[in-house]
């Protein structure tokens, strides 16, 4: 999500889920070390996903070290790099071991040759923005690949940012529900919920840009993902519009039920920030959401994230 832009899906997540995977405290009974031959390492802390990693220069990020790297990604989907204080060049060059680095369409509307970083500060005049599942960005035909986020300031408490594993979002249905989920597809779109606070916060014209040049776009409900070949479960949050080819009532019920089934913390991984940690999450497996708990406490974040194919989004 680009600051100033709230997607309105449910808010109806049980604010301790997160808690049972405390992130800190490298459990032993879910703890398990990737065998590498080389630094970095991985060790896995959530449930499904979610390592922290160690062992990587980020002044030395070798075409061995970076392959490495993008496998341990495509394990366990968000890997947490902690207390590497990465600067704005290192974070970019970071991203660039992945792919190039993606221009938001907000900022390529403000200027063709924009940055490509998010910055999410919360103060008490600028609440968070982020506490509301979703992925980067299912209306764009070339949906960002990997997400990376640096903490650089940090609540004393909350501001956690959560996951969900879209893998398990899928495996946890029941077979008979899998095979209806497969034959669905849904129209994903930018939506009121992100033009209303474009308009306030850009002007009109800025909202228009968007309405006009990313029209909704269709996704199967049920992907294989490019590079696993694993099956996620596309969800989106607020994205998601409707369902092809059904009443708006039947929509409306598949969709609330996805929405619901997200919030199944079986499949959460939330990771408390310190400052100088970084993250890094595969956005076509994944979900997050930040959460607002810490408001009014202050919070900077900054985000790049890594082109994926167009050949991936869309049908
Ligand atoms: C985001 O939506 O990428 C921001 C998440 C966060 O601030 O924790």
């Amino acid at each position: 999500m680009e600051k100033g832009i709230a997607i309105d899906i449910n808010r109806h997540s049980d604010p301790h889920h997160y808690s049972h995977n405390d992130s800190h405290h490298h459990s032993t009974m879910t703890a398990t070390m990737t065998a590498t031959t080389a630094t970095p390492t991985a060790t896995r802390i959530g449930t499904t996903i979610g390592a922290v990693v160690e062992g990587v220069d980020f002044d030395n990020l070798t075409p061995e070290v970076a392959e490495h790297l993008n496998e341990l990604v495509l394990e366990h989907a968000v890997l947490i790099f902690e207390g590497v204080h990465a600067s704005e060049d290192q974070q970019e060059r970071f991203a660039r071991c992945f792919g190039e680095p993606y221009i938001y369409p907000l900022t390529r509307y403000a200027n063709p040759d924009g940055d490509i970083w998010t910055e999410f500060i919360d103060t008490p005049d600028s609440p968070p923005e982020a506490d509301v599942w979703h992925t980067d960005l299912t209306w764009v035909p070339d949906q960002p690949k990997f997400g990376i986020l640096s903490a650089e300031e940090v609540p004393e408490t909350g501001g956690d940012t959560m996951w969900a594993d879209l893998y398990a979002a899928y495996d946890s249905l029941s077979p008979v529900m899998q095979e209806i989920c497969e034959n669905l597809n849904v129209m994903h779109q930018i939506g009121r919920n992100v033009l209303d606070p474009v308009e306030r916060n850009a002007g009109f014209a800025a909202a228009a840009f968007l309405r006009d040049n990313y029209p909704e776009i269709k996704h199967p409900l049920v992907r294989t993902h490019p590079e696993t070949g694993r099956k996620v479960l596309l969800l989106a949050g607020g994205f998601m519009k409707c369902v092809e080819g059904m009443h708006p009532e039947e929509s409306d019920l598949v969709l609330k039920y996805l929405r619901n089934h997200i919030n199944d913390p079986n499949f959460h991984f939330g990771w408390r920030w310190k400052k100088g940690d970084l993250g890094i999450w595969d956005e076509r497996c994944t979900n997050h959401r930040g959460l607002a708990n810490h408001y009014p406490q202050y919070r900077k974040m900054r985000r790049c994230t890594v082109r994926g194919s167009k050949q991936f989004s869309g049908i």
